[in-house]
């Protein structure tokens, strides 16, 4: 029985390998890309049928089938490049959906190109996806060979961290976008948000003053995505609000460090200067993707306030799209939230009162009334996380 499995699941690998690299050439919903998950998804179906809870391990060169390496697959380019992604085990648990498994392979499409970036290959922690478990394993050798572990589920942030630290060093330095990264750190988010039955808000804590600009944009995004949801939108409006609260600030690659890092309090010409990043954002995503036209309306926007206040100036009053009235709530919140050189973190009950105080007048009066219930009922949802000491790289902001 055990061997007749083997054929069904070398198939089932490769064209999820295949399935893996059309996702990274055609966009969501193209027909390419659905037929070859579609393709992916009818062998592990045929796998399932043998075996409901078959499990795979990718460790090196070598890919396990349950207890046993598969032969005909060692050396396989894809198991290394798994594993270096930390999906060493992949488990099914129960009969998978397609929708389920289009959602994995999302994740793993991500967790991939997160770890095309690392220099250092690290581990980016253990994920689930509905029925699908993977991550990490620990080897036991043991006398009859190695025993695989089931893989322990934790969360860490540590990759998306550093590709966003990368992704303003890249905007920076060149004038383009890393368009793909920045949408893979937002589908990571978005799935480590749902690893679990309950939706959680992975939120970073800073720890140095340079890492402000990383830990924020990450925060805004995934409060961006979780008021997203909150208020009801569906998951492709979600990552579109996530990537818009990733991209908020990127205006402040524009800004010469000395304002941006400045200890004190900026002098009038100097907040001038500063105020420019919400233009300055706009045109690097513009010049960058048109497809982010939703993004750089909040960039545009994102510090316009209900009563005309803020800035860019107008002689008229603006509308804001919805977007940027959501993300300029987290916005403010998480950075009262957070250690400055010029003032300690707020307590979150007093950003709450901050935020309810100037509802109606700075920010917008439904966004506000959402974000603080959203935060009263997801409050034992938020998990407040630290990085390890990243890269020491020139401050940032
Ligand atoms: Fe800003
Ligand atoms: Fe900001």
């Amino acid at each position: 029985m055990h061997s007749e499995i083997v054929p069904l699941a070398i198939r089932f690998l490769n064209t999820f390998a295949q399935a893996l690299s059309t996702m990274t050439l055609y966009p969501d919903g193209h027909p390419r890309r659905e037929s070859m998950v579609d393709d992916a998804y009818a062998n592990l179906r045929a796998v399932q049928e043998m075996d409901e809870r078959a499990a795979f391990s990718f460790l090196g060169d070598e890919v396990v089938l349950g207890q046993r390496p598969i032969r005909e697959l060692r050396g396989w380019e894809w198991s290394q490049r798994l594993a270096s992604a930390g999906i060493q085990r992949l488990q099914f648990e129960t009969e998978v959906s397609r929708e389920e498994f289009e959602s994995f392979m999302t994740e793993v499409l991500a967790r991939l190109t997160l770890s095309a970036l690392q220099q250092a290959p690290s581990d980016p922690g253990a994920g689930a996806s509905g029925p699908i478990r993977f991550g990490s394993v620990g080897i036991k050798e043991l006398a009859e060979g190695p025993e695989i572990e089931t893989a322990t589920i934790a969360l860490s942030l540590e990759d998306e961290a550093s590709a966003i630290e990368w992704l303003h060093e890249e905007a920076e330095r060149k004038k383009n976008l890393p368009l793909a990264e920045a949408e893979a750190v937002v589908r990571s988010l978005a799935s480590a948000m749902h690893g679990d039955q309950a939706i959680v808000l992975p939120l970073l804590q800073i720890r140095r003053y340079d890492e402000y600009t990383t830990t924020h944009s990450l925060n805004v995004c995934v409060l961006a995505m979780g008021l997203a949801e909150w208020v009801g939108l569906g998951a492709r409006d979600v990552r579109a609000f996530g990537t818009a609260g990733l991209l908020h600030d990127i205006g402040k690659t524009r800004i010469p460090s000395e304002i941006l890092n400045k200890a004190g309090r900026l002098e009038p010409h100097e907040r001038e200067i500063m105020n420019r990043h919400p233009v300055e954002g706009a045109k690097i995503i513009i010049e960058s993707e048109e497809k982010l036209d939703l993004a750089a309306v909040v960039a545009y926007e994102h510090h316009i306030m209900v009563n005309g206040g803020g800035y860019p100036k107008f002689d008229y009053p603006r509308e804001c799209h919805q977007a940027s009235k959501l993300v300029h709530v987290c916005d403010v919140y998480d950075a009262l939230r957070t250690n400055r050189p010029y003032r300690a973190a707020w307590p979150a009950p007093k950003v709450l009162g901050y935020l309810e105080e100037r509802s109606g007048t700075e920010f917008d009066a439904e966004a506000t009334r959402a974000f603080v219930k959203m935060m009263s009922e997801w409050e034992p949802q938020v998990a407040v996380m630290e990085t390890a000491a990243s890269s020491a790289g020139p401050p940032k902001a």
